[in-house]
């Protein structure tokens, strides 16, 4: 997988700055004030610092810009970049100029003079989230990335406080990889096992194949991989770091592989785009990997189906009628509304198996969310107030963009069916509604329960501040939060 550019931290050495010969970062308040690290920078380039300072600052320096001074005279560095940060900058300020950093650095070696910055594990989340390439499938030769080094006032303590950064960081690559792997090697079994190795993290991780869900009446997850010749599976992955016995909460994510839409096929144009299908499932995985690797002291199960939606002789049709795991059946009118057919049996099985303390299932569930929400905000569909709040405030901290929507009997009542319990597909109108609304269906009268759309978040078409374009990783920093502020112990 590709793992973010490891980080080191050491005392601040201004005598390191002549000879250092890749980038080098400074930090300046927005009044244009220097630290002493700027003031040694400056010295060494024989005031180009100031000057550049002064032409650029006539209305004043903009907060979390950075200004580029490249091949510097008197110094070994090839740039030095100056970021404009006061010292008690905002979570948001210091990661979104780490990101800036992220993506001046290419593949140079970084060094960042941090002062007196207070969030200098904010400002490292922000160099390695942007810092992200998916190079596994180029065959010519990578220059190796260079390191990142941090020098502040107290080395040890920074980097305990930038840990669970990293961790996250981690987490979130993890998912940016099976999202923009394409499908023909993102299989459902490939993706099951590159689960199943993050048992060596410490996780629990059990993988369901046909049969168990045959077994355990899972029929409208398996109708739509019966189509495909990749076996359907379900991926089971305990995280047990809170009080023993304390109900979990559960994580549930959609992972189709590849989305054709299945006999109601989708065009041609843009359809390699569904190989992010399973979005939901690589965010589920990406919050599992980074709770192990931080250690969180909480109870998490992540849950994740995994099938192909493929058109075949043996796919499902639209008329077909099947069976949930609840019992409910389903008129599947079209086959292209199938992720909401997985999640349902999952969902159910995860509350009949964990008895969880609430359940968040996320999915690149519809198009319809696009339409509505564009690609700045995910859709959160929640039947518990508080838990939705709680939600809401961990995504808006993280900068990751969430707007609640509405449910309602109404928007229930269109998923009537006259030959089954229900509908698989509610009408164009509040298209993303009724597939939640679907959703909610499977959902215990007393669980508090969100679902996350994130079609239109999941993978994008240019690049953000903290993400190159392609997979974004969305959630895994909103969830990992969550986890960190609501359910951990101590
Ligand atoms: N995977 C798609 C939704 C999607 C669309 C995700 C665009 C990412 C980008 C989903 O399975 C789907 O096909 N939904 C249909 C539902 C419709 C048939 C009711 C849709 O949105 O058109
Ligand atoms: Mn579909
Ligand atoms: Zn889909």
């Amino acid at each position: 997988m590709t793992q973010p550019t490891p980080v080191s931290f050491s005392a601040q050495d201004i005598e390191r700055f002549a000879e250092h010969a890749g980038r080098i970062a400074v930090i300046v308040d927005a009044e244009g004030r220097l630290d002493v690290a700027g003031r040694r920078v400056n010295r060494l380039c024989k005031g180009a610092l100031k000057r550049a300072l002064e032409a650029e600052s006539e209305d004043g320096l903009k907060e979390g810009s950075v200004l580029t001074l490249a091949w510097p005279a008197g110094m070994s560095a090839r740039a030095v970049d100056v970021v404009c940060l006061p010292r008690n900058a905002s979570e948001t300020l210091a990661r979104r100029a780490g990101g800036a950093l992220g993506k001046l650095r290419g593949r140079a070696d970084l060094l960042i003079a941090s002062g007196r910055l207070r969030r200098v594990g904010h400002l490292v989340s922000g160099v390695l989230l942007r810092d992200y390439s998916f190079d596994d499938h180029k065959t010519s030769a990578t220059a190796p990335a260079g390191s990142v080094e941090v020098m502040c006032s107290d080395p040890e303590t920074t980097a305990a406080t930038a840990a669970p950064h990293i961790a996250v960081a981690e987490g979130c690559f993890f998912t940016r990889d099976l999202v923009n792997e394409p499908a023909n090697v993102l299989t459902t079994t490939e993706f099951a096992d590159r689960l199943e190795q993050m048992e060596s993290l410490g996780l629990q991780v059990e993988v369901l194949d046909e049969e168990q869900l045959e077994e355990l009446g899972m029929r409208t997850l398996l109708a739509v991989g019966q189509g495909s010749d990749s076996p359907s599976k379900v991926v089971v992955m305990q995280w047990n770091g809170g009080a023993e016995g304390e109900a979990p909460l559960a994580l549930v994510g959609k992972g189709v592989v590849f989305d054709t839409g299945g006999i109601s096929l989708k065009p041609a144009a843009g359809m390699e785009d569904m190989t992010m299908d399973m979005g939901g499932a690589g965010t589920v995985a990406g919050v599992m990997r980074a709770l192990a690797l931080r250690k969180a002291k909480a109870n998490v199960v992540g849950l994740v189906g995994l099938v192909e939606n493929m058109p075949s002789g043996s796919a499902i049709r639209p008329g077909d009628v099947v069976k949930s795991m609840k019992g409910d059946t389903v008129e599947i009118l079209n086959t292209d509304a199938e992720g909401r057919l997985v999640l349902c049996d999952v969902m159910w099985y995860a509350q009949e198996r964990f008895e969880p303390a609430g359940m968040i299932d996320l999915a690149t569930l519809t198009g319809a969310i696009i339409i509505g929400l564009g690609h700045e905000n995910a859709g959160v569909f929640s039947n518990h107030d508080d838990f939705c709040r709680s939600f809401l405030r961990a995504a808006d901290d993280e900068s990751e963009g969430a707007w609640r929507m509405p449910l309602g009997q109404a928007y229930d009542d269109m998923l009537k069916s006259p030959v089954a319990d229900m509908k698989n597909i509610g009408g164009r109108p509040g298209g993303s509604i009724t597939a939640a609304q679907y959703l909610q269906r499977f959902v215990r009268d007393d669980m508090p329960w969100i679902h996350l759309d994130i079609a239109g978040v999941a993978s994008l078409k240019s690049e953000t501040p903290l993400a190159p374009k392609g997979a974004t990783g969305w959630g895994v920093r909103a969830l990992d939060r969550l986890i960190a502020d609501n359910y951990e112990t101590e």
